[in-house]
């Protein structure tokens, strides 16, 4: 029973019959193109994905990797903004590579959030946003730590950003999809982004992600000249994945379904918080959950996740962040919620 969805990918669960389905289809009527051209399964895809958002004549490009998906969005936001900084969140993981994963202190400004003392203002005040032309958004995965950014401060960012002209770009890679109870994690923030890049669930497992742009911004990005040319970008096999996976977990109301049975998750880690002192928090949103454990020298994560492991259930483990991590299908099934707490809860009554 994977909790962890591999890399936090399987959003429909393994071996998922109608992407399988899907993908077998595609393959036989052609998988890659060339991004010259476009064709019938692209476009039904980016009417897909546009809806997600309400981006009326917007536009989207695909890739293969998430962090593929967030550099794009970087360097093409770069290409458009006349101001010199990016402002983000410090600790929040972007991309493996390029412009988001190296943020060179010349260009990127991060926000410390273990600094915030819940007052916005006071926080931002120094902050040069006539300077900043776009703020990269990570709403909370913070590279499986689970660190949910204040509401009231984003707001404020997103408010300040606008009144400079910046834009907002969000990356859903992993709070995408449905993964935090909601389409995506910036609808918990009450903020509109003008990119969102995402991946991972999108492709349950399939190497596709998205980078979905509103008109306003599509328009600049073009007019602007950016190259940016890859073998498998708007691949119609990546599209025909998007275009399923989209289809299914609407037909499904698999959004809600996540809400609702996420509600079961947190109860039930709620539970060994009540009962186990080693515990130190329970957090998360969705089914995108974290324990993390009181810091003890002898203490046996390592050998609790491995536990875990031989008695069915794969979970996420950091030994620096000393947590265990809970990021399972939105198909995941209360019965089955219920098996792993059981689990966990035999294993440290154990130890
Ligand atoms: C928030 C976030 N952005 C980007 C990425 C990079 O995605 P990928 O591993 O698909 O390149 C990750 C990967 O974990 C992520 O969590």
């Amino acid at each position: 029973m994977d909790f962890e969805s591999g890399v936090w990918c399987t959003s429909l669960g393994h071996n998922n019959r109608h992407v399988n389905e899907a993908i077998i289809k595609q393959m036989n009527i052609i998988s890659h193109a060339g991004y010259r051209y476009s064709n019938k399964i692209v476009d039904e895809a980016v009417e897909k994905v546009l809806n997600l958002f309400g981006y009326i004549d917007g536009k989207c490009v695909f890739l293969s990797s998430g962090s593929e998906a967030v550099e794009f969005a970087v360097q093409a936001v770069k290409k458009i903004m006349n101001k010199p900084y990016f402002l983000c969140l410090n600790g929040y993981f972007l991309s493996s590579y390029g412009l988001s994963a190296a943020r060179n202190k010349e260009e990127w400004i991060s926000l410390d959030l273990t600094d915030y003392k819940g007052d916005p203002s006071s926080f931002l005040k120094n902050i040069p946003f006539d300077k900043i032309g776009a703020f990269i958004f990570e709403p909370g995965n913070a590279s499986g730590t689970v660190k949910l950014p204040p509401e009231d401060l984003v707001k404020m960012i997103e408010v300040k950003i606008r009144e400079n002209n910046g834009f907002i770009v969000v990356d859903e890679v992993t709070t995408g999809v449905g993964r935090t109870g909601k389409s995506f994690g910036y609808e918990y923030y009450d903020i509109s982004p003008d990119i969102v890049a995402f991946g991972k669930g999108i492709g349950n497992g399939y190497p596709v992600s998205v980078i979905a742009l509103s008109k306003q911004v599509a328009l600049l990005i073009e007019k602007s000249g950016l190259k940016y040319a890859q073998s498998h970008q708007n691949d119609p096999l990546g599209c025909a994945v998007v275009k399923e996976v989209i289809s299914i977990i609407e037909h499904n109301n698999y959004i809600q379904r996540a809400s609702e049975i996420g509600l079961v998750l947190e109860h039930e880690l709620n539970l060994l918080l009540e009962k186990y002192k080693c515990i130190k928090e329970v957090r998360g949103r969705g089914l995108m959950f974290v324990i993390e454990f009181i810091q003890y020298n002898d203490f046996p994560l390592e050998k609790i996740h491995r536990d875990l492991f031989d008695a069915g259930f794969i979970t996420g483990l950091s030994i620096p962040a000393n947590l265990l991590r809970f990021y399972p299908p939105l198909t995941i099934e209360r019965e089955q919620i219920k098996g792993l707490v059981n689990a966990l809860s035999n294993i440290l009554s154990k130890y």
